[in-house]
């Protein structure tokens, strides 16, 4: 296939670009690298041994934006690029909603006046309500606490609108949990800009050195050792989610909404010690007041992805903090700069 990939000089993106190039699939990315290096896509072609159409454009430069579409016939888009830290969204929601769903609104026309209407859109477990019972299921409500996740939710509103208007759209959304690891290679990985605002990073940048402790974010949750519990996924198995849903939307029409995670959660203190184990030292940690929206424990149900894709997230927590460590430890200051 020949596939569009916007965001894909991204964490997610990246990996997934590597795989759909390992699969013999051509590819050509748009991203305006506002949270990524170009780097990551200098490596991804060296891993593969194969090229990639690379265009720096913003999704909300309509032109640019129909000229790359005009350069490259595409069978599917996969659709990664936006703005994605809640926090940050609480302070400028306005540049949320203009990137997130102006963006998605401007690919979708752009999409449409290619006749290209197969669709994988990067949604997020963040749209579940809080008071759903866990885990969670494809059906449960919504209900978005945060801008970033509202931006989500009226995204996945505006996709079901425009699936049900025209039956020629095939449009797959992806609800990922908690995407950690890196591949296997150390060579791609999380690179985030400032201070993380993700456990995960934050542990690897504690572990080499960068920082000196991780804030764990309350211990009076009602879990087994009282601190958050999420469902982290390696972001190999993530980026192998979106190759089974492209493969499905070849032979199926209309909008479907899947879960990816592995239905197994780890608590915050479980993440630390495991991360020490992986990179052989002490991760120092305090326990603090809790952040404000977080809730105790965030858990997939992913058995609609197996049934229907026939896609399982295979790697263990262990493996995610190897891997991620890896990275990190080849990488002490993310890519460099270009
Ligand atoms: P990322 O920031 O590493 O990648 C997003 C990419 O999109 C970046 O390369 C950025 O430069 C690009 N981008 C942003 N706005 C753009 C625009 N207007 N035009 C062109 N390019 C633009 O993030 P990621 O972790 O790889 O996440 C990818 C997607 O998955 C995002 O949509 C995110 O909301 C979603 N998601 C991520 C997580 C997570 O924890 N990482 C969880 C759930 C959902
Ligand atoms: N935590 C700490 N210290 C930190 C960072 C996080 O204790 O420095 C705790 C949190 O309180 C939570 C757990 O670690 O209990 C995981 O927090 P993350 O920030 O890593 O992940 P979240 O589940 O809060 O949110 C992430 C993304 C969202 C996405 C969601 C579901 O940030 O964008 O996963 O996919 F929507």
């Amino acid at each position: 296939m020949r596939i569009i990939v916007t965001g894909g000089a991204g964490y997610i993106g990246s990996h997934t670009v590597l795989q759909l190039l390992e699969h013999g699939h051509d590819v050509a990315v748009y991203d305006n690298l506002s949270n990524s290096s170009p780097v990551s896509l200098e490596r991804v072609q060296e891993l593969a041994g194969r090229e990639v159409r690379t265009t720096w454009g913003d999704l909300l430069d309509v032109e640019a934006l129909d000229d790359f579409f005009d350069g490259f016939e595409a069978d599917a888009v996969v659709h990664f690029a936006g703005l994605k830290a809640v926090g940050e969204s609480t302070k400028i929601p306005h540049q949320y909603y203009v990137n997130n769903v102006v963006g998605t609104l401007n690919l979708l026309a752009a999409m449409k006046k290619h006749s290209m209407e197969s669709l994988v859109f990067s949604s997020s477990a963040t749209v579940y309500d809080p008071q759903n019972p866990l885990p969670l299921l494809e059906d449960m409500r919504r209900g978005a606490t945060n801008p970033y996740g509202r931006t989500k939710q009226q995204i996945e509103e505006i996709l079901e609108d425009v699936a049900a208007s025209d039956s020629s759209w095939r449009i797959a959304v992806l609800r990922y949990f908690n995407p950690v690891g890196a591949h296997e290679s150390g060579r791609i990985g999380e690179d985030p800009v400032g201070p993380p605002n993700n456990l995960v990073p934050f542990v690897s940048q504690v572990a080499v050195g960068v920082r000196p402790s991780v804030r764990v974010f309350g211990d009076d949750y009602d879990t087994p050792d009282g601190t958050g519990v999420r469902d982290y996924i390696h972001v190999v198995d993530l980026a192998a989610g979106h190759l089974a849903a492209l493969e499905y939307l070849e032979s199926h029409s209309g909008l479907f909404t899947w879960n990816l995670g592995t239905g197994r959660g780890t608590s915050v203190l479980e993440v630390i010690r495991a991360f020490a184990e992986a990179a052989g030292k002490p991760v120092p940690y305090e326990i603090v007041e809790r952040r404000p929206g977080d809730v105790a424990v965030s858990l997939a149900d992913p058995s609609k992805a197996l049934r229907e894709l026939g896609w399982k997230a295979v790697r263990p927590f262990e493996l995610m903090c190897a891997d991620h460590w890896r990275w990190q430890e080849s990488n002490p200051q993310g890519y460099p700069s270009t």
